[in-house]
């Protein structure tokens, strides 16, 4: 099983991933935990990448698409794998696309979380909370500046995804506005 979730900062795409995972025992390849690992590490690609991710902007394709693909390689991806976060541009979705034709692989399903965006501020701030009382370190792109800039993004470079793969017949289209459950329940009857 090969999947896209498409959604903006904070539709659940994260959460949902991470429970298809536990279900269909593939990995989650989530470009920001790839991206914010690389930064923690303070590897070339982590330098690079640090300033463009806290002022909530998108990292270079070149970057991401090379990433993705050797990620795709490793054996843990064999059986399928759940892209979260990747591709986020029009020229991401056709590297995508050449990079999979290359590999021999095929997408199952790209599954777009619809959310009012109105809600997105607020799950931003209850993530904050839980992550302070939990004892962990908040995301450096999780304030109301970046975040801002981060759905900006997302309207202007990869809110056409769903038009990019409606047209090539793979778009599926969920409510992210349920709770937790009733979305994967959703997810699963469109995988069934
Ligand atoms: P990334 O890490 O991908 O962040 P994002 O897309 O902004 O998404 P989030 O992680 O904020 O949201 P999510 O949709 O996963 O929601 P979540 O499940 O966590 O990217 C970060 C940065 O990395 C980018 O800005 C960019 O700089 C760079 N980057 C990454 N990929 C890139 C790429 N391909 N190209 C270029 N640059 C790239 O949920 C959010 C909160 O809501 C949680 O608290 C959760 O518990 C809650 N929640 C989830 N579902 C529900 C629900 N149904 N009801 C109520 N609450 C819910």
């Amino acid at each position: 099983m090969r999947l896209i979730f498409l959604g903006p900062p904070g539709a659940g795409k994260g959460t949902q991933a991470k429970l298809l995972t536990e279900r269909y025992g593939i990995p989650q390849l989530s470009t920001g935990d790839m991206l914010r690992a690389a930064v923690a590490q303070a590897t070339e690609v982590g330098k690079r990448a640090k300033a463009v991710m806290d002022a909530g902007q998108l990292v270079s394709d070149e970057i991401v698409n090379e990433i993705v693909s050797d990620r795709i390689d490793q054996s843990d991806c064999a059986k399928g794998f759940i892209l979260d976060g990747y591709p986020r541009t029009v020229p991401q979705a056709i590297a995508l696309g050449k990079m999979l034709e290359g590999k021999g692989l095929k997408l199952d399903a790209v599954i777009e979380l619809k959310v009012d965006e109105a809600a997105l501020v607020k799950r931003m701030e209850n993530r904050v909370a839980e992550t302070i009382a939990a004892g962990g370190t908040v995301r450096s792109d999780d304030n109301p500046e970046a975040f801002k800039r981060r759905l900006t993004e997302y309207r202007e470079k990869t809110a056409p995804l769903s038009e990019h793969y409606a047209g090539t017949g793979q778009l599926r289209t969920v409510d992210g506005m349920a709770d937790v459950n009733t979305v994967t329940a959703e997810i699963e009857k469109i995988l069934a």
